[in-house]
């Protein structure tokens, strides 16, 4: 289907997945959640969702049904019922607008699932943006926010569709100035639980790295457009307090690290709670040594593949 020649009440749209250009984990909360601090990048790499929808009061609740499509690589383990986020998003949102009605929703998996780049929240951010439209629950942003806060941590960070920096469990989403970026990831033929990830953070003492400073200072995030247009300056920057313990559990996530940065990229990072990892391009339209693609797919099992984050919105344009 072409985007924009959808039938009446059907919508096509991208789900981007995610990196963190850098994610400060600064401690345990009583709910066992974890503090955090980071910028969420949105990615080139994303899903694909068709929302067929529409309110209808003739129905006494709600009809909600969804079907997983793509590589069986990529699907294999990713729910189809209502554990799927979509599933829980749109659910989330019905509940909130009371909401009578129908959605159909297919999902092609283009993400790799459990692999730290947001594939699942970012699925439960379009529907939500998609839902909120085609049953015009005329849902405010910061509405949105709090019903994708309930849907999962890293959801309320995928809505705005450009790059934001989160605090709180990762609800609490503010806009931040960052150039388009270019990448090598490398993904893995294993996934890390979220959950896991966080608990082994606990279990090695609980390590918050350095404070970028000046970036998270809300007054100058000028200072990490700045850094953006020179990766080398930006690498002294960022930092994922995640990236030990699963390195120590998964050694092949490090020794792909080791590989990238081995190559010539300023900087090495894993994404999210792991184990993919993104290598920075040096500058934009000058890759590093490509013969490290080879030695990084015998590490990850994974073809590594060339993605762009996306840059904030230039001034005055929404
Ligand atoms: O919010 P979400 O369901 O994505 O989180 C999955 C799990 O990851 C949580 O149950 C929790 O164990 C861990 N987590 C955390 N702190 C965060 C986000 C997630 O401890 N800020």
């Amino acid at each position: 289907m072409i985007e924009g020649s959808e039938p009446p009440n059907t919508r096509a749209v991208e789900a981007p997945a995610k990196l963190n250009l850098f994610l400060r984990v600064l401690g345990r909360r009583p709910d066992g959640f974890h503090d955090l601090e980071t910028v969420v990048l949105p990615l080139d790499l994303a899903d694909r969702l068709v929302v067929h929808a529409a309110r209808d009061p003739s129905f006494r609740t709600r009809s909600l049904s969804l079907t997983v499509d793509g590589d069986p690589d990529l699907t294999r383990g990713v729910p189809g019922d209502e554990t799927n986020l979509v599933v829980v998003a749109a659910e989330a949102l019905a509940e909130r607008a009371g909401v009578r009605g129908f959605a159909e929703i297919t999902l092609e998996k283009r993400v790799p699932p459990a692999a730290g780049l947001g594939g699942g929240s970012g699925d439960a951010a379009a529907t939500l943006r998609v839902l909120n439209d085609l049953w015009g629950c005329g849902l405010s942003d910061s509405e949105l926010v709090a019903v994708a806060a309930q849907v999962g941590s890293d959801v309320p960070a995928l809505l705005p569709g450009r790059p934001a920096l989160a605090r709180g469990r990762g609800e609490l989403v503010e806009p931040v100035s960052v150039p388009e970026l270019s990448w090598l990831l490398v993904t893995f033929d294993f996934g890390v639980s979220t959950r896991d990830a966080f608990g082994w953070w606990d279990e090695d003492g609980a390590v918050t790295g350095p404070d970028p400073g000046a970036l998270m200072d809300p007054g100058r995030h000028g200072a990490l457009e700045a850094a953006g247009t020179n990766p080398r300056a930006l690498a002294a920057l960022v930092h994922n307090d995640l990236e030990a313990p699963v390195t120590r559990r998964h050694p092949r996530v490090g020794r792909a690290l080791e590989l990238l940065r081995g190559a010539g990229a300023p900087t090495g990072i894993m994404c999210g709670s792991g184990p993919s990892v993104a290598g920075l391009l040096p500058r934009v339209g000058e890759p590093f040594d490509r013969s490290v693609e080879g030695e990084l797919m015998g590490v990850s099992g994974r073809r590594p593949r060339w993605v762009s984050s996306r840059g904030s919105a230039p001034a005055g344009r929404p």
